[in-house]
């Protein structure tokens, strides 16, 4: 194939082998949400690119490198969305449905795109399903966040596998003041630091902390520790956190080197991470964005949220082998039909089975074709059971009732009588 007709380096095509799995995890998902009271929102896939550099901050990587930025027609400037909470944002000010302290609940998904170098677990086109709270400032709401996906892990049947890191960043206040502490004392040591470290120093220090440099990482073992510099309100908003986390019995590790990727965090951040994805590990990632809101326009509203990546939670279930059997069958019942005269009656069967039973998969053949062709194609299709309309059937009114997996022999069951015999020997989801 020539060139111009591949898919973009970094963004994949998700094929029919590969759907169940996302949908069964969407749904899982979506589902648990539902169920703790989240509402669905859903926002452009393309924004004003003043927005995720007024957000995210214009010295992180995702701005400086990775936006896929480009002007329109009208010479605007626009950006693919790199990520959700900007936009979450940006809409709940728009339609003013945070104003007057209302609280919300939300939650998205879809693609986001950054220019990153593609490996396995990390793609230009990925996918998240996020979700952001406003107006609840206790760290109540921060542990409903890190249980609901405890819960979800455990449903998936993961949990073993994920490891929780939390960190406190504190108030823009008490970072500030530790910012100046590191600064100082990575300034002292300036020569022995990596050079993108020695540029962060200058631009974005903080992120220094999460350097893979092993130097600079030796350069740190001394370093001011931000849990000394956090203010009282942070430190009880954390003990209040961690408090919840060990009443409900969930596991954490504390890391006082999380500092995120993105610029917006305040008091609580927190990563779930795994060891079986190789080195994309983080699945799931968040935290606490207090000053946001205001930054972008509006009054003080206390943020949190998180975003979990897709791709990378679909290939934990691939690596840990947690795909429910039952997703391997997409088809329950095949009906073949020979002639005509059997394809219209067998249509027409077909519509009155459904009626009867909405959640029945049942597929007709298409394309006529020969006893063995057809046979061959309800074979194929994984259907539980064969439906044959032939000459014979047709004349005495019923249809062959064929088991296709495992025993039992041919039967005859007369038309009227199909949707609740069908009923009896199919499971619905
Ligand atoms: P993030 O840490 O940039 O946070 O991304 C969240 C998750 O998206 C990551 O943990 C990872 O699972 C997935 N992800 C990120 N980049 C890629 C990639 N290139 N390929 C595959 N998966 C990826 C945010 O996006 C924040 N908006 C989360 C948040 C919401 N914080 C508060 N509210």
């Amino acid at each position: 194939m020539s060139k111009s007709l591949q898919a973009i380096r970094g963004m994949n095509d998700i094929l029919p082998e590969q759907t169940p799995v996302w949908r069964y995890f969407e749904g899982t998902v979506s589902r648990l949400l539902d169920n703790y009271g989240y509402k669905q929102i859903r926002m452009p896939i393309v924004e004003f690119t003043e927005l995720f550099k007024r957000s995210i901050g214009e010295v992180t990587d995702i701005v400086e490198k990775e936006m896929y930025t480009f002007d329109d027609r009208n010479g605007d400037s626009l950006t693919l969305r790199p990520e959700g909470t900007a936009a979450c944002v940006r809409a709940v000010l728009e339609h003013g449905i945070t104003g007057g302290g209302q609280v919300q609940k939300l939650w998205y998904i879809g693609p986001m795109f950054r220019h990153e170098r593609p490996q396995k677990g990390r793609y230009r086109q990925f996918h998240q399903i996020g979700l952001e709270v406003f107006n609840l400032e206790g760290p109540d709401i921060d542990a409903e966040l890190i249980i609901m996906t405890w819960r979800l892990w455990g449903e998936l049947g993961i949990r073993d596998a994920v490891k929780l890191e939390l960190n406190s960043l504190g108030t823009s206040e008490s970072r500030g003041r530790y910012r100046e502490a590191l600064v100082e004392y990575l300034s002292a040591h300036h020569d022995k630091l990596d050079e993108d470290s020695q540029r962060r120093l200058k631009t974005n220090p903080l992120r220094v902390l999460d350097t893979k440099n092993a130097d600079t990482q030796a350069v740190l073992v001394e370093a001011p520790k931000m849990a000394d510099y956090l203010d009282d309100e942070s430190r009880a908003h954390f003990e209040g956190l961690k408090a919840r986390l060990d009443a409900v019995g969930i596991p954490y590790v504390l890391n006082p080197k999380l500092v995120r990727g993105l610029d917006y965090y305040s008091k609580t951040v927190f990563e779930w991470v795994t060891d079986k994805l190789g080195a994309q590990g983080t699945v799931c990632a968040g935290g606490r964005y207090d000053g946001l809101v205001e930054q972008m326009g509006g009054k003080p509203t206390p943020g949190v949220g998180f975003a979990m990546g897709i791709e990378r939670l679909v290939l934990m279930l691939e690596t840990l082998e947690q795909i429910p059997q039952e997703l391997s069958r997409q088809v329950d019942v095949y009906l073949c039909a020979f002639g005509e005269e059997a394809e219209l009656a067998g249509l027409a069967l077909a519509e009155r089975v459904r009626d009867q039973l909405p959640n029945l998969r049942l597929q007709v053949n298409a394309g006529a074709g020969s006893f063995k062709s057809q046979f061959k194609k309800a074979d194929k299709s994984g259907a539980l059971y064969a439906l044959i309309l032939g000459d014979d059937e047709m004349a005495q009114q019923v249809v062959g009732f064929k088991p296709l997996r495992g025993q039992g022999e041919q039967q005859s069951i007369a038309w009227d009588a199909l949707a609740a015999h069908l009923a009896t020997c199919v499971v619905q989801g």
